[in-house]
Order: structure tokens, then C-alpha cells, then sequence
């Protein structure tokens, strides 16, 4: 689904081996739509890295989507008026939907999406490590909006234009969606700001535990991004790890001050000469454990994602059978 091609790849064959260096002729046709700023396609040659280092990112991404339900779930009972829960459940919804749209561009690499997702449950693929740290709080809920996707929407704007066009397709509906989210999470915490002292506090404390964590999000620094420089080669990624983090600071640190928070690092501080925000360190150390299974959650939302798989299994098996059956009454009409 959304690739906006027909030809998508049979999912029940594994995906076609394509040498690096079979043919020049192929070779040079891709360097040459890449340099010319056009679109590989599903039905397109290309190098096996190239397909591998996509299906990479891409299934990380779906998976970062899917387990990215589960922490503003937790909220949907407990939502503190219709209204909210109202918004909540939307969104919850649409981060499933980019899931959806997701896998559906993997699966045009020749990957199945059973396969990805028995590699999440297995712990065998990554997932976005912000999810693997609790929502404690209703302001938490905003704070995810504000800035959770506020980061998720500055590092995938230029994934629009991902030289992979179905990623890029994709990619373009879940930035409108995802402007919806960081503004109903800043909405809502404009409106605790403007309640009373407790709901302040609540909003500040929350804004405390996440900072860092959406700073960590846009990954490790350029110069340790194992996949960054080929990734930037390929018009897979357009801008580096360190010129999106900074791109968000910069655009968040005016939207803190009309909050009225404060970002939880002595160190920010408006450089004139770099025409940037400088900060302070990130913990790394922290990052990399939590990618590693470490981080507070990550046990619990695996377990989460487990449980809910398992408990679709009825659904998945009755779609089938009767996908099979439509199939198998198409094929008796038409002999
Ligand atoms: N969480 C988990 N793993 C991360 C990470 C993060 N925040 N940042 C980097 N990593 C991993 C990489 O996946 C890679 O591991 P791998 O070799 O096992 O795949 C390793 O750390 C080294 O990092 P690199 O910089 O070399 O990796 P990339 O070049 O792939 O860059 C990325 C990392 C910037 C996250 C890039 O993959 C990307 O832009 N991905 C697409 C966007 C995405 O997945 N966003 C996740 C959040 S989605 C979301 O937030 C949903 C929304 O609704 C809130």
C-alpha cells in the first residue's frame, strides 16, 4: 500500500539479489536519477546497500510508529476531558496508520512484513529509543505533542524528499499529521501553563524528563552516525544528525519562552558568532544503553506489543481465510 505503484514486489518471495557491480549500465542509470535529483522506484534497479540500508531505516521507523502508540495510550482512559481524549484517540490512531504506511514501503523493497515485525518482538530490530521512557503524567502527554513529534517532524520533512519515492510519498502525509500532533501537545500545555501553579509544575517537570531525550532522538553525533555520510550520499537522508538537532533547538527554545519553561540546560545559550543556540552535553552513555534493552521501558513495551500481536492473531487468521476464499470463488467463476 502507498507506494503509488502497481508492480510492487511479490511479498512472499524473498527480494531479488542485486549484485553491487552486475552491470554498469545499471549502475550508472541509478547514479545518474540520484545526481539528477530524481526518484528510484520500487521497480527500479538498485544496489543491494542501497535496498538494504533503506529497508533498515524504513522498518525502524515503522516499528518506532507502532511502539510509539503505547506511551500516550497509557492516557487515552484517563484524558482529562471529551475533548482531549477525543484528540488523543486520534492521534494514538494515526501513528498506527504511519505504521501501516510504513511497512507498506518496505514490503515494496521485497521484504514481508511478518518477517519485520517478528525481528521487533524478537528485539532483533530498533525501534525510536524516546519510547522506552514513561509518561508519568497528563502533562506528559503534551510534552510528547510539543516536543516528541515536534523532533520527529524536523528530522522527516527532508525524508520527503528521500531519493526512495515510496518512502518519500509516504513520508509526505505523516509530516501533515504529525504538525497536528505538535500543535494539539503545545495547545494543551498552553492551557496548563495559563491553570494554576500545580498544572504549571506538572508542565515544567515534564518538559525536565524529555528535553534531553528528544535531543538524544535525532541520533548520535556526525561524526559517530555509522550510516549518516552514505545515507547522505544516497539522497536517502538530506541533512545530518547534528544539523537537524540543532534545527530543532533553535525553533524550540523562542516556543519554550512563550510557554514560559525553561530548557533544562544551563549551557543553552544564543552563540551570535555560529548564529545557533550552543548546549550542553548529551549523555550518550544513557542513549546507548537504552538502545541497547536497557532504558526504563523497553522490557514493558515489547511485552506490550507481544501481548497485542498475539492477541490479533484471530483477526490476521480470519482475513486470510477469507481473502483465500474470495480468491478461490474468483478463480471457480472464471472457469
Ligand atoms: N533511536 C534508536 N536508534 C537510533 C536512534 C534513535 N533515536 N538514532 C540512531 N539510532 C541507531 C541507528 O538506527 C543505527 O543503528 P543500526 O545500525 O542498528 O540501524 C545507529 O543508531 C547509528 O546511527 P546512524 O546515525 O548511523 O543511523 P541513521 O543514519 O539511520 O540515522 C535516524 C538515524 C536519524 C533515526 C534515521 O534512521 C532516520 O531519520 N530515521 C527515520 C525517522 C525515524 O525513524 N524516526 C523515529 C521516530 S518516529 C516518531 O517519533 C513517531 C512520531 O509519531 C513521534
Amino acid at each position: 500500500m502507498y507506494t503509488q505503484a502497481m508492480d510492487i514486489p511479490d511479498p512472499a518471495q524473498p527480494a531479488p539479489a542485486t549484485p553491487d557491480l552486475a552491470d554498469p549500465a545499471q549502475l550508472a542509470r541509478f547514479e545518474a536519477v540520484l545526481s539528477g535529483g530524481g526518484r528510484i522506484e520500487a521497480q527500479d534497479w538498485m544496489p543491494a546497500a542501497y535496498r538494504k540500508t533503506l529497508l533498515r531505516q524504513i522498518s525502524q521507523h515503522a516499528h518506532s510508529e507502532i511502539v510509539g502508540m503505547l506511551p500516550e495510550g497509557n492516557w487515552i482512559s484517563r484524558a482529562p476531558s471529551l475533548k482531549r481524549k477525543a484528540i488523543l484517540i486520534a492521534k494514538v490512531q494515526d501513528e498506527g496508520g504511519h505504521g501501516l504506511y510504513l511497512y507498506g514501503a518496505a514490503e515494496t523493497l521485497g521484504a514481508r512484513r511478518a518477517d519485520l515485525i517478528d525481528a521487533l518482538l524478537a528485539g532483533r530490530a530498533k525501534y525510536s529509543s524516546i519510547f522506552n521512557y514513561p509518561t508519568l503524567g497528563w502533562a506528559d502527554v503534551g510534552v510528547i505533542g510539543w516536543l516528541v513529534d515536534g523532533a520527529a517532524i524536523m528530522n522527516q520533512i527532508p525524508l520527503c524528499r528521500c531519493s526512495y519515492g515510496p518512502y518519500a510519498r509516504a513520508m509526505i502525509r505523516i509530516c501533515k499529521e504529525e504538525s497536528f500532533h505538535q500543535r494539539q501537545g503545545y495547545e494543551a500545555l498552553l492551557v496548563m501553563m495559563r491553570g494554576t501553579g500545580a498544572q504549571r509544575r506538572m508542565v515544567q517537570d515534564a518538559v525536565d524528563r524529555w528535553w534531553w531525550k528528544c535531543l538524544a532522538m535525532f541520533g548520535p553525533p556526525d561524526a559517530d552516525s555509522e550510516h549518516g555520510a552514505q545515507s547522505m550520499r544516497w539522497g536517502i537522508k538530506r541533512m545530518g544528525n547534528d544539523e537537524l538537532r540543532q534545527k530543532f533547538i533553535d525553533a524550540t527554545v523562542p516556543q519554550a519562552q512563550i510557554l514560559g519553561v525553561t530548557l533544562p540546560d544551563p549551557q543553552l545559550k544564543w552563540n551570535d558568532e555560529r548564529g545557533h543556540y550552543d548546549h550542553g552535553p548529551i549523555d550518550w552513555e544513557e542513549f546507548r544503553s537504552t538502545l541497547a534493552g536497557d532504558g526504563p521501558c523497553n522490557r514493558e513495551r515489547i511485552a506490550t506489543r507481544a501481548e497485542a500481536h498475539e492477541n490479533g492473531r484471530w483477526v490476521r487468521e480470519a482475513a486470510l481465510a477469507h481473502a483465500r476464499k474470495q480468491q478461490q470463488r474468483a478463480q471457480g467463476a472464471g472457469t
